[in-house]
C-alpha cells in the first residue's frame, strides 16, 4: 500500500480532507494531528476498520482504542448514561485533551472496545482532527499512530517512520502542542478517577467536580493490582536503550549522571543523557537532549516522545535522564518517563 501524506499544516485543503473522509467512509485508515499526539484513525462503528489498527500497529486485541467525536450532540448514540459530572467536565474541557469513559451502547461494536461494555470517548481540539471526523462519519476511532511499544508520534514524520506502507493516509498538521496522551478519567464509578495523567491534572479536574480519585497503580511499579486502562499495562513508550532515572537534588543528580555517563564510555558505550534548558551545560560529554524549560511545563511535554526517539536514531547504548516532578504536570511526565526507564529509579 503507498502511504499518501497530505500537507495542510497551513490550511486545511477541501479537496484532500473530502478524500481523507472517504478512506474512513470505506473502512480504511488515516492517521491525523490532534493537540496531544498523533492519532491513527479509523470508523469507531465499523468493526472491520477498527480491526484494521490493531493489524496496522501491532496492538494487543483486548486494547480498546478511544472514539473521537465533533459535537455534543455525537455523544448520546455512544454513551449509555451521561452523568451530570460528565456533562460538567464536557463543558469545561472539551474540545481538548480530555477522555472520558462512560457505559457504552449497542452501536459501538465490541471490536473497538477491546471486548468492553464500557467505551472512551475524546472530543479533540485541533481542527484537522474535528474536520476528519465531520467528513470520515462522526465517530472515529484513534490510538496513537506509532507502532505498538514506540513512542507516541508527535509529528508526521514520526508517524511516517512507523506506519509507511500500512496505512492510506496521512494528513501533515505539523507538530502537536501538548505532546503527551489526554487525560482519561472513568466516569462509570461513584468517585471519578484518573486512569491515565495528562494535560488536565487532578486539581483541574477537582475544581469542576470535586473529589477525583488517581488510580494507585499509575505511579507504582510494585503494585500488586494491575492499572485499570487495559493499555497502561503493557510495556510502552520503551527507547530501545535501556533508560535509568537519576533523581535528587540537582547537584547530586548531575554529578551521578556524569559519573554513569563516563563508566558507559570507559566501557566503550554511546550514552545519552536527558536534560533541562537548565541544565544541558552541567554535562560536558555523551549525547545530551533538553526536553525544553523547567519553568514551561508544556515545553517539557512537547519535547519528551521526540527526545526518545531521537536517541533511538542515534542508537544511544544507554540513557540517564534527569526527573521532571514539575508542579502541574509532572505527573504525566513522570508516569510516561517511569515506562519508558522500565521504572528504573537511582536515588541519589
Ligand atoms: O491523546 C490521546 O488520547 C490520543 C489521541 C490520538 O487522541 N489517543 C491515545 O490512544 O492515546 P491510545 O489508544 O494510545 O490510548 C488509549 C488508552 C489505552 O491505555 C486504553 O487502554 C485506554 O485508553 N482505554 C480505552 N478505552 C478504555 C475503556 N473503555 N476503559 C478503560 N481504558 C480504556
Ligand atoms: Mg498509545
Amino acid at each position: 500500500m503507498k502511504t499518501i501524506v497530505l500537507d495542510m499544516k497551513d490550511r486545511i485543503e477541501k479537496e484532500g480532507m473530502k478524500q481523507a473522509g472517504e478512506i474512513i467512509l470505506a473502512g480504511g485508515l488515516v492517521a491525523f494531528p490532534t493537540e496531544t499526539v498523533y492519532g491513527l484513525g479509523a470508523d469507531a462503528l465499523n468493526e472491520e476498520a477498527s480491526a484494521k489498527i490493531y493489524q496496522a500497529k501491532g496492538r494487543p486485541s483486548d486494547n480498546p482504542l478511544i472514539v473521537h467525536i465533533a459535537s455534543m450532540e455525537s455523544l448520546d448514540r455512544i454513551a449509555a448514561v451521561v452523568s451530570p459530572k460528565a456533562k460538567k467536565l464536557a463543558e469545561k474541557f472539551w474540545p481538548g485533551p480530555l477522555t472520558m469513559i462512560f457505559q457504552k451502547t449497542a452501536e459501538v461494536p465490541k471490536g473497538t472496545t477491546g471486548g468492553l461494555d464500557t467505551v472512551a470517548v475524546r472530543m479533540p481540539e485541533n481542527e484537522i482532527a474535528l474536520e476528519l471526523i465531520r467528513c470520515g462519519g462522526g465517530y472515529i476511532a484513534a490510538p496513537s499512530a506509532n507502532l505498538s511499544g514506540r513512542p507516541s508520534p508527535t509529528t508526521a514524520a514520526h508517524v511516517l517512520e512507523d506506519m509507511d506502507g500500512r496505512i492510506e493516509m496521512i494528513l501533515d498538521g505539523g507538530s502537536c502542542g501538548i505532546g503527551v496522551e489526554s487525560t482519561i478519567v472513568d466516569l462509570t464509578g461513584e468517585i471519578p478517577m484518573i486512569l491515565r495523567p495528562g494535560y488536565i491534572n487532578q486539581k483541574m479536574l477537582e475544581e469542576v467536580i470535586g473529589e477525583v480519585a488517581v488510580d494507585p497503580t499509575l505511579m507504582d511499579a510494585n503494585s500488586k493490582e494491575r492499572p485499570k486502562a487495559p493499555g497502561m499495562r503493557y510495556k510502552h513508550y520503551a527507547p530501545k536503550a535501556d533508560m535509568t532515572i537519576v533523581e535528587g537534588s540537582q547537584e547530586a543528580v548531575t554529578a551521578k549522571i556524569n559519573e554513569l555517563v563516563q563508566e558507559e564510555l570507559n566501557n566503550g558505550g554511546c550514552p545519552g543523557v536527558i536534560a533541562s534548558d537548565e541544565t544541558m551545560s552541567c554535562y560536558p560529554q555523551g549525547i545530551v537532549q533538553s526536553m525544553g524549560s523547567r519553568t514551561d511545563e508544556v515545553s517539557i511535554t512537547a519535547h519528551l516522545y521526540a527526545v526518545l526517539r531521537e536517541f533511538d536514531e542515534q542508537n544511544v547504548s544507554r540513557i540517564y535522564s534527569e526527573s521532571f516532578d514539575t508542579p502541574d504536570l509532572g505527573m504525566a511526565i513522570m508516569n510516561r518517563l517511569m515506562k519508558a526507564a522500565g521504572h528504573q529509579v537511582l536515588q541519589v
